[in-house]
Order: structure tokens, then C-alpha cells, then sequence
């Protein structure tokens, strides 16, 4: 194995150079084109931070309000797609109808097929971060039998998605402001986060010229595992599990059995061996929003509260350095403003959907770019000669 390095889960393999976001896992630091994460979270809103992800730089105004018309002006989708949701049983897990719908989406745009023309992937980029919001919120009303609610270009991008998420034709609805500041924080805390699973799978589909839309399901179908996306639904599924303050303990203790496969879900992460500077950004927000809603001392957040105080204080997680992570406090909020479990994994998919943009289109710009093609080591058996079928055991 002279010509590579064995790295199974890539512990200590960089595959790229990237300018857009920076961890320092030990330090508990994220920056986002090297501005901290929590001044981002505190003072900008939503699509500042994808024009800031995309473009490299914080818009001027004229250049956000530019962003920001092009972007509502291709929230809609093409009204085919109401149909092709029809296809889905209602009952299907919306991440399922996400990875084929966004997918799907390349069928409609011939132009994104064309990745070489950076007219071309500039729009493509647009409508992605536009339309995904859309599809999330039809993925949504179709299975409750709600009738999908067109985008409203008025709304900010977060009151825009609870308009569609929780908004009927019969009834005006208005998108409470601490939810839709709320919204936009989840958004801005989840846009990105270098090489990750689901980038990583991004850039190597990207990688072979397959188009964007194709390239961000498959994002979507990574991000989708309980190890990674799919933690904040099963975080809060443990949550409800616990249910009870005095369950923790039974709890704490199968998380340190090795021969229990449960870990604590929203603990732990690859890279912060510290706390995770998301997680108190989040945590902060939970307080808020659960405050504003009358729901902060709900037994879900006491559950919450108490098992991170343990956890923090326990010789196991201490050793280990498992901390909380972004999954931790996001169910929480999302959960009392009445988002479906089920539509966790799917809100970040949203969020995450710049960050997987940001990156394909720095690397396909990139022009020494190359074929994503890991190596392996080979441990079947060796040459064989093949037998008839009558002479096999
Ligand atoms: N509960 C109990 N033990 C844990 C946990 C946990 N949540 N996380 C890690 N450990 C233990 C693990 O058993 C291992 O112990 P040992 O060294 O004795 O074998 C040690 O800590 C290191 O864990 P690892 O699995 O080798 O570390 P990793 O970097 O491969 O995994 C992780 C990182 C995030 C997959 C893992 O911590 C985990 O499964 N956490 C729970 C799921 C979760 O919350 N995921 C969301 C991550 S943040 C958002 C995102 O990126 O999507």
C-alpha cells in the first residue's frame, strides 16, 4: 500500500482546500468566511448568511436586496410537482419525499445539466436555496391533507417557510416574529459545516459532473442517517422516551454500556472535543422561544436541562469529551413551536442545502478539481478459477 494511506471514516484525510467555514474543534470556534458564529447568529438574518456562505463576503444592501428578490422570485415550484407529491403515500417520513423531490428537480432545469457555465450554476444555486423551503413545507401539508400554500414574497425566508408550513386558504395567517427569528437562527447554526458527511457526499457526486440538484439529494439522502441529520429527530424521540426526570440515570448508565448499542443522542461529535458553539446559541434560543410560548417548564425541557447537567458532570462523557451538540436544544424548539418530529431532519436539510451549494460551487470552480475515487484495501479472497455449477459443493 505504498501509493495511499489507510483511513477508514477518514479520521485524518483533508480531500479538499475550502475557504468557507472554520472549526477549531478543541477550541469550540465556527466561523462562517471567518466570522464567529455567534455574532452571525445574533445579528443577521438567514439569507445575509447564504449570500455570505455563497459569495464570500457580508451583501451591501443593494447586493442583499438583489439576493434577496432573486431568491422569492423562484420560491414557487413548477406546478407538475403538485402531482408528482401525489405519488408519495401520505404517511411516507418526508425526508423520503426530500431526497426525490429535490432530485426531481433537475428534470425540470436542462440548464443545470450544463455545470460549466457559471451562469448556469448561479442559477441553479438560486433556485435550490429558494425552492427547497417550498418542498419542505409541501412534503408537510401533504401528509396531513392540507392543501399546499403558494410562497408569499412579502415574508422573510423563515416567515415565509411557517407561512407555507402552518398557513391555510381560508384563514389570514401571521408568522409570529420570535418563531420566525427563531427559524432563521436554526437556519443560520445548521448552513454549514465543512466537510461533514453529507458535504463530503455532495463533493464527490459533484465531483464526477453530475448536476446540482442530483448532487444536493444526495446530500439529502446522507444527512439523513441518525449519526448525522437525523440525530435531532431521534434526540428529541429519546427525549420523549425518558419522558421523566428520576428515567435519566437508567439512561446515563446504558450510554456507558459497551454492550448496549444506545448512545445519548445530541452528545458527541467528530470534531468538537469541546462544547459545540451551536448548542449555545441553541440553548439560548430554546429558553426564548419556549419562555415566549409559556412552555419552559414543559417536562421535555426539564428532561433536557437535567440530563445535560449529569452528563457534563459524569467521569464517562467528561473523559470522552462528549458535549452537546446542535441536535441537542434544536428538537426542543422546534418541537413547542409544533413542527413534527418527523420534519426535523428536513429543516436541516434546508439549512444545510447553502452550505452543500457553497461548497459544490467552490469546487467546481476550483480548476484543478478532480474525480472524487477513494482507494481501498483489498481483503477477499485471491485469484480462484471458476467452476461449472455441477462441480460446486
Ligand atoms: N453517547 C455515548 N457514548 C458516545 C457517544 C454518545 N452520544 N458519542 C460517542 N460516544 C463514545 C463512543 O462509544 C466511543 O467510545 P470508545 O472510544 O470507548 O469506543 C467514543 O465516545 C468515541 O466515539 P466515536 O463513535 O468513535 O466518535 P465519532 O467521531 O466516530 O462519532 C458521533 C461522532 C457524532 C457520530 C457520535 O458522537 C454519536 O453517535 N453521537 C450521537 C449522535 C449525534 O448526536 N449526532 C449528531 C452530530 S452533530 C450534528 C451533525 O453533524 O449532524
Amino acid at each position: 500500500h505504498k501509493h495511499f494511506t489507510y483511513d477508514p471514516g477518514f479520521l485524518a484525510t483533508a480531500a479538499c482546500e475550502s475557504k468557507i467555514t472554520y472549526i477549531d474543534g478543541d477550541a469550540g470556534v465556527l466561523q462562517y468566511r471567518g466570522y464567529p458564529i455567534e455574532q452571525l447568529a445574533e445579528n443577521s438574518s438567514f439569507l445575509e448568511v447564504a449570500y455570505l456562505l455563497i459569495k464570500g463576503e457580508l451583501p451591501s444592501k443593494a447586493e442583499l436586496d438583489n439576493w434577496t428578490y432573486h431568491i422569492t422570485h423562484h420560491t414557487m415550484v413548477h406546478d407538475q410537482m403538485n402531482r408528482f407529491f401525489s405519488g408519495f403515500r401520505r404517511d411516507a417520513h418526508p425526508m423520503a419525499i426530500m431526497v426525490a423531490v429535490v432530485g426531481a428537480l433537475s428534470s425540470f432545469y436542462h440548464d443545470s445539466l450544463d455545470i460549466n457555465n457559471p451562469k448556469h450554476r448561479e442559477i441553479s444555486a438560486i433556485r435550490l436555496i429558494a425552492k427547497v423551503p417550498t418542498l419542505a413545507a409541501m412534503s408537510y401539508k401533504y401528509s396531513i391533507g392540507q392543501p399546499f400554500m403558494y410562497p408569499r414574497n412579502e415574508y422573510s425566508y423563515s416567515a415565509n417557510f411557517l407561512h407555507m408550513m402552518f398557513g391555510v386558504p381560508c384563514a389570514e395567517y401571521q408568522p409570529d416574529p420570535i418563531l420566525v427569528r427563531a427559524i432563521d437562527r436554526i437556519l443560520i447554526l445548521h448552513a454549514d459545516h465543512e466537510q461533514n458527511a453529507s458535504t463530503s457526499t455532495v463533493r464527490l457526486a459533484g465531483s464526477s459532473g453530475a448536476n446540482p440538484f442530483a448532487c444536493i439529494a444526495a446530500g439529502i439522502a446522507s444527512l439523513w442517517g441518525p449519526a448525522h441529520g437525523g440525530a435531532n429527530e431521534a434526540c428529541l424521540t429519546m427525549l420523549e422516551e425518558i419522558g421523566s426526570v428520576d428515567r435519566i440515570p437508567e439512561y446515563i448508565r446504558r450510554a456507558k454500556d459497551k454492550n448496549d448499542p444506545f448512545r445519548l443522542m445530541g452528545f458527541g461529535h467528530r470534531v468538537y472535543k469541546n462544547f459545540d458553539p451551536r448548542a449555545k446559541i441553541m440553548r439560548e434560543t430554546a429558553h426564548e422561544v419556549l419562555g415566549h410560548l409559556g412552555a419552559e417548564n414543559s417536562e421535555l425541557m426539564k428532561v433536557a436541562m437535567e440530563l445535560e447537567r449529569i452528563a457534563l458532570q459524569d467521569d464517562y462523557f467528561v473523559e470522552k469529551k462528549l458535549y452537546p451538540n446542535v441536535d441537542f436544544y434544536s428538537g426542543i424548539i422546534m418541537k413547542a413551536m409544533g413542527i413534527p418530529v418527523s420534519m426535523f431532519t428536513v429543516m436541516f436539510a434546508m439549512a444545510r442545502t447553502t452550505g452543500w451549494v457553497a461548497q459544490w460551487m467552490e469546487m467546481i470552480a476550483e480548476p484543478s478539481q478532480k474525480i472524487g475515487r477513494p482507494r481501498q484495501l483489498y481483503t477477499g479472497e485471491k485469484h480462484r478459477e471458476y467452476q461449472s455449477i455441477d462441480k460446486r459443493k
